[in-house]
């Protein structure tokens, strides 16, 4: 049983097949943490794990713990709330009727049961009986009547834990909740690095990696989408961890809005982080009998180094998060307009794409941004999904025709949360757009956002684009989100609900994006934000890719998608080949392959040499598509580690195939070159495809694979090399 309870130590066990997870009740009801690591064979002496040092006079003395030695100020607390002695970034904070938001936790009850429920109106991962088990523990604050269900569920085949938390008011005031995280996690001591993905437009996921230092540290969004500039997901690597060895917890926030994921290290050198909603500009009136829940928080244990950690995230998400049917179906090899034509395009033009396309071997042909209203560039229309037949004459259907009848399938792009001013819609319900009485509106791309917390916005939307969907025939949708939340407010909440606006953005989205995949489940969805702007894992929930970046250039791509691999896996990664001419056709494609693959050019501009290239990498797609969907990534050299290469491996989960690949960035300053691999078996021997030379799986990862320069073109920039390994 993966999750067990001590009745006489008052202490719960959660495990899985490499980690155990700890914590007991104390005698005054608090959840005390005990341990978070390696799996323990036997618990024997865990419960004295909680002192972590003793206090001063400066902490105050809990009046419901008699042992001198405890404070809610140090103890490691499984859900740590304000203003009852914690002086610590906490979990929790409720304001009662008297005003004040002291929220003091104590255990009521708990319950331990197959399987993982739903969280309602929000995406989390999810289980079967059998493949997961759940921790429910009940905590009651008794002043404001307030009682929090923690949810735990137990992965126990990959070493990972979903944690969450639904509050409900019984007492019978209302209550303001002004800080809910969905999970603490208390790690002793300070020796950890904290990693995590930074960037902007067009330079998504950047790796950071930095030793934790006293005080608070950690990163957050405050601009109603998670945003490029910080990925929802942290890593505490202990120092010394490297990508294949050493400790590291991933936390990993099942969340598109407004995130925290804060890091406290305390006076004792004692580290707790914390991850849920952004407490800035949140509070939330919880009515006598109303609920609220708060997102998933994803941990997730390795011995294994990040490299571990991060093939944990892959197979949990894309067996347990990533619901469409399309998942773990081929997908269809697709090529999108945008980066040739933009809003250029008529039916003409997309009808002889699609013609290219098949000779290519390409089996989608996404018409992105430019189809509806009066759409000629980015400064109207967003908000008028109907067909605009000065462009596509004869209309959709007919376009949808004359394409499929070549044998493509046809998808198309929408951004639903957004609307121009310039629009029909905009002009017949102004009110329905997000702004601040009495405040002018800021722009960005010339749009403003449409107030998804109400439920008549959504319909309508849903309506239009029902409208579309359902008389054309469909296959794709990109969903596209090109600009944050600024004068964040609803027309149709009252003032003391505003805090609530931001949250309730987000359910919006989800609802909106429910509706949709429940009404189209044939659809495949491609999430998108400028790029990779809201790549996380709620938003894997609906759609099981995501464009990555908008920048297509190879070499900067490899930084991206090296970054983005430290959560998410390699099927979810929308990644294209584009015209970036920075290097040859091959080497973008080698790099494109790392994702969902497909083209984003004009196919007409493509040489007879790159046509022939297009057709042969069609069928490495093919080809390589279980490999590199389903197979286990192993990241070698990291574009940030090396200013010259780097490289990467997927092997297949019997260790019966491999693929290499290393994408010279630069030419290197050594001729001589070894590529040491990894994940394959070291007993199995392997045939390299090209060469028919053999191998053994312990010389290649152990020895290594010569890449040496043999003469001087060799290495050269932008250059790749691509090896095939199968077992014999
Ligand atoms: C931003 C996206 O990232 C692009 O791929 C493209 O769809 C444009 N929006 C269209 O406006």
């Amino acid at each position: 049983m993966p999750v067990r309870y001590d009745e006489k130590t008052k202490i719960f066990t959660l495990n899985t097949k490499g980690s155990t997870y700890a914590f007991g009740v104390n005698p005054g009801g608090y959840l005390v943490h005990l341990y978070y690591g390696k799996k323990l064979p036997s618990t024997e002496g865990v419960e004295k794990l909680w002192f972590r040092g003793v206090y001063d006079s400066l902490s105050p003395q809990s009046p419901y713990v008699e042992d001198p030695c405890f404070s809610l100020d140090i103890a490691p607390l499984e859900f740590p709330c304000s203003g009852a002695g914690d002086m610590r970034i906490t979990a929790l904070s409720v304001r009662g009727k008297e005003g004040n938001a002291v929220t003091d936790l104590h255990y009521k009850g708990h319950r331990i049961f197959d399987g993982k429920p739903a969280l309602q109106g929000l995406p989390a991962t999810f289980a079967k009986e059998g493949e997961a088990q759940s921790l429910e523990i009940a905590l009651e604050d008794r002043v404001t009547g307030v009682t929090a269900f923690l949810l735990y569920t137990v992965f126990e085949n990959y070493n990972a834990m979903a944690r969450s938390l639904r509050l409900e008011n019984r007492g019978a005031a209302p209550v303001d909740l002004e800080r809910v995280y969905s999970a603490c996690l208390e790690l002793p001591g300070m020796d950890f690095d904290m990693v995590h993905l930074h960037g902007r437009w067009a330079k998504e996921n950047t790796v950071a990696r930095h030793a934790l230092h006293h005080g608070l540290q950690g990163i957050r969004s405050r601009r109603g989408m998670t945003g490029p500039n910080h990925n929802p997901f942290l890593a505490l690597a202990r120092q010394g961890t490297a990508e294949e060895t050493g400790e590291a917890y991933g936390v990993s926030l099942v969340y598109s809005g407004n995130f925290a994921l804060d890091l406290e290290v305390d006076e004792r050198g004692s580290t707790r982080v914390l991850a849920g909603i952004n407490p800035d500009e949140f509070r939330w009136r919880l009515e006598p009998g109303e609920g609220f829940t708060a997102p998933e928080a994803v941990l997730v244990y390795s011995d294994e180094g990040l490299g571990g950690m991060s093939r944990t995230f892959h197979k949990l998400y894309l067996n347990h998060l990533m619901r469409s049917p399309w998942a773990k179906k081929k997908r269809p090899l697709l090529i999108n307009s945008w980066e040739a034509a933009l809003f250029d395009f008529d039916d003409e033009k997309l009808v002889n794409f699609a013609k290219a396309a098949k000779e290519l071997g390409i089996e989608m042909l996404v018409m992105d941004d430019g189809w509806f209203g009066d759409r000629h560039d980015d400064r109207r229309a967003l908000g008028d999904w109907q067909v605009n037949e000065e462009k596509l004459k004869g209309g959709l259907s007919s376009l949808i025709k004359r394409v499929n009848d070549l044998g493509i399938k046809f998808g198309i792009w929408y951004e639903p949360e957004m609307i121009n001013p310039d629009s029909d819609l905009y002009r017949a319900h102004p009110d329905w757009v997000v702004c601040a009485p009495g405040r002018e509106k800021s722009l960005s791309r010339h749009q403003c956002v449409l107030d998804m917390t109400r439920e008549d916005v959504r319909d309508n939307i849903f309506g239009q684009m029902c409208d579309v969907i359902s008389k054309n025939n469909i296959e794709y949708i990109k969903w596209d989100c090109n600009r944050h939340i600024s004068e964040a407010a609803s027309l149709a909440l009252p003032p003391e609900r505003q805090g609530e606006f931001f949250h309730r953005y987000v359910l919006g989205v989800y609802d909106l994006m429910d509706r949709l995949t429940a009404a189209f489940p044939h659809i495949l969805l491609e999430n998108c934000s400028s790029g990779g702007g809201r790549f996380d894992p709620g938003m894997l929930y609906y759609s099981p890719q995501i464009w990555a970046s908008d920048n297509t250039d190879p070499i900067e791509r490899l930084t991206i998608q090296f970054g983005a691999s430290m959560c998410y896996p390699a099927s979810s990664l929308g990644a294209h080949v584009s015209a970036c001419p920075r290097t040859d056709i091959n080497t973008r494609a080698a790099v494109a392959l790392w994702g969902t693959f497909g083209y984003e050019l004009d196919p007409y501009k493509l040489t007879e040499e790159e046509k022939e290239a297009v057709k042969a990498q069609v069928a490495d797609y093919h080809k390589y598509y279980d490999l590199t969907h389903y197979g286990d990534l192993y990241r070698l050299t990291a574009p940030t580690e090396n200013p010259f290469l780097c490289d990467w491996m997927f092997v297949s989960e019997d260790k019966g195939e491999a693929l290499y690949t290393r994408v010279i960035m630069r030419r290197p300053d050594k001729t001589y070159q070894l590529a040491r691999l990894r994940g394959l078996s070291p007993d199995k021997i392997y045939r390299d495809e090209e060469t028919g030379e053999l191998y053994s799986g312990a010389v290649l990862m152990y020895g290594g694979l010569d890449l040496s320069a043999r003469s001087w073109q060799d290495l050269g920039d932008g250059t790749c090399v691509v090896k095939h390994f199968i077992a014999q």
